[in-house]
């Protein structure tokens, strides 16, 4: 394996190897088609989302010298043919390899001041230098001077022939909108668990590293749509798999902070039964253990709000997005006897408890009370 974090290795190379955001390249394949690019796109959507991907994409397609009609077989995408840069031609390769000249990245982030604006002023009045297009991504854009954004106002109004902009953020509120109203806008999705799931499963198979589907499923649920943050986790859980070349189910709820379903289950049935004694010592014996009270509790909390919420109404079925559906099956079970109250009741109590463990100097205590209440 090279040293290259995953998330960079596994950028979109294709218009088919980008995850999820179908509406996005429907419409903009079939303007490539149809000869018919904009001059300035907005891509706006949560962080991690292939945003930064699909702009380089698209630098790439306007330039490729030979733009490719291919169906779509055997990659991410379900549409079924469309137009993919070749990843051959010099244009192609330049940008893969970072290099590309006519493919100006600002970072609004870190210049976000008015001269970088006026140089791009300037700067884009030259043809490309190589290519048919200059291709202008300006990433985090929300991030902007006032007086830099106004620059870039001008500049979007009368646009030469030559430039395409793509402005990027996660943030488009804090934009101003008379950029917004000048740009073609894509809001761009938060990936479902499923699709993190597999683009996981696909990298680990092309690194040969063997997997519980457990484990990718706990990193699926808990990258809240982010598909950077996703493989940027199943990198953590790799390296400290070390050589067994083996990411386990463990060693994520390792790196997550989660305490193990089986351990919340046994507790929560103790308590549900009002079984204080058996409950009290339980949470002594997984003290014993080593398990961190601290992030038990945390974990408890999760669980409780799942269940209440269920309670309220099945429709929250997958709010309860840890388990699968056999354990969901048990928590069903649990929580039949008890009344919404009850549920509620215990849920602020350990939420209450939770927040003071942090500064006592017995924690074990604070959760035994909340539990014998
Ligand atoms: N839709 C996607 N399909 C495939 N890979 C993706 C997708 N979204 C993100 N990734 C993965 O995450 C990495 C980062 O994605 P990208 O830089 O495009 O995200 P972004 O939306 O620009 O995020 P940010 O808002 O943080 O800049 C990619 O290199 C790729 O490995
Ligand atoms: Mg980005
Ligand atoms: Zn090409």
């Amino acid at each position: 394996m090279t040293n290259l974090v995953l998330y960079r290795k596994y950028r979109p190379k294709t218009f088919g190897d980008v995850m999820g955001q179908e509406h996005v390249i429907r419409v903009l394949t079939n303007a490539l088609l149809a000869n018919k690019v904009s001059h300035a796109y907005l891509f706006t959507g949560p962080r991690g989302t292939g945003k930064t991907s699909m702009a380089r994409l698209l630098a790439k397609a306007v330039n490729c010298e030979n733009l490719q009609t291919m169906p779509h077989s055997g990659t991410n995408c379900k549409l079924q043919t469309n137009y993919e840069p070749c990843n051959q031609c010099s244009s192609c390769r330049e940008i893969n390899q970072g290099k590309a000249i006519d493919l100006i990245e600002i970072d609004a982030a870190s210049n976000r001041g008015i001269d970088e604006m006026r140089e791009l002023r300037e700067g884009i009045k030259f043809v490309p230098v190589k290519s048919k297009y200059k291709v202008f991504v300006i990433d985090e854009c929300h991030q902007l001077t006032k007086e830099a954004a106004n620059a870039l106002l001008k500049t979007l109004e009368e646009p030469p022939m030559h430039a395409i902009f793509i402005l990027a953020t996660t943030e488009p509120q804090k934009m101003i909108a008379t950029i917004i109203s000048r740009c073609q806008r894509f809001d761009f999705c938060r990936l479902k668990a499923k699709e993190i799931f597999e683009t996981l499963e696909k990298i680990l198979k092309q690194e040969k590293i063997d997997f519980e589907p457990q484990a990718l499923n706990l990193i699926a649920l808990s990258s809240c749509g982010s598909l950077r943050d996703a493989e940027t986790l199943l990198d953590q859980a790799i390296s400290f798999s070390g050589a067994e070349s083996l990411v386990k189910k463990e060693i994520v709820e390792k790196i997550l902070g989660i305490t193990d379903n089986e351990i919340i289950f046994k507790f929560l049935n103790y308590v549900f039964q009002k079984q204080t004694k058996s409950a009290v010592e339980f949470l002594e014996e997984i003290i014993y253990k080593g398990i961190d009270l601290q992030e038990f509790a945390k974990t408890l909390i999760i669980y409780l709000r799942g269940l209440l919420l269920l309670k309220i109404s099945p429709g929250f079925q997958d709010t309860l997005i840890l388990l699968s559906e056999e354990e969901k099956e048990k928590f069903n079970e649990l929580a039949k006897n008890l009344s919404e109250k009850e549920l509620k009741d215990l849920l602020e109590k350990i939420m209450a408890a939770e927040t003071k463990m942090k500064y006592s100097s017995l924690p074990q205590l604070l959760l035994e009370l909340a539990i014998i209440e």
